[in-house]
């Protein structure tokens, strides 16, 4: 599995706790940034990221922000992206198994690293489910292949 991860300027600290839990599970990740802390606009680095997972480059993304919501509102205009904003263990796998999510947002400034190194454990160690959520994941994408305005 191969990850990309992008943070904004709130949110080095947590990236870089992030990236020490994807080495400790041994998978290969890409930093998109930011890298220092001059202020950016996280919707720049959530567009990086996602257009990685849209375009298969990468198999998920991970996205920090100071609360996460920027990131995953961004994530979510990108086709093709299934983003989770998840601050707990059990939002983390049930979004796996009945949503597919493929990219996770996080906020820096609502949880310790500690709990977000867990939350990414358990995101991407559990494997969607399917079966009866297929359909519901399905009418997610057909909405936004035929219904969605350009
Ligand atoms: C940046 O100040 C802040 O707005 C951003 O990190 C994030 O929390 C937005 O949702």
């Amino acid at each position: 599995m191969k990850v990309a991860i992008a943070c904004d300027h709130t949110a080095l600290p947590m990236k870089e706790e992030i990236k020490k839990e994807l080495e400790e599970l041994g998978i290969e990740y890409q930093d998109l940034g930011a890298y220092t802390e001059e202020r950016v606009d996280y919707p720049d680095y959530a567009i990086k990221v996602c257009e990685q997972v849209a375009n298969k480059s990468v198999d998920k993304g991970i996205l920090i922000c100071g609360t996460g919501i920027g990131m995953s509102i961004m994530a979510n205009k990108v086709r093709g992206i299934r983003c989770a904003l998840a601050h707990d263990t059990f939002s983390a796998k049930y979004t796996r198994l009945h949503n597919n999510s493929n990219v996770l947002a996080m906020g820096q400034r609502v949880i310790g690293h500690g709990l977000a190194r867990e939350v990414v454990k358990v995101w991407l160690e559990t494997e969607y489910e399917g079966g009866r959520h297929e359909r519901r994941v399905v009418k997610i994408t057909d909405y936004e292949n035929n219904f969605s305005s350009k």
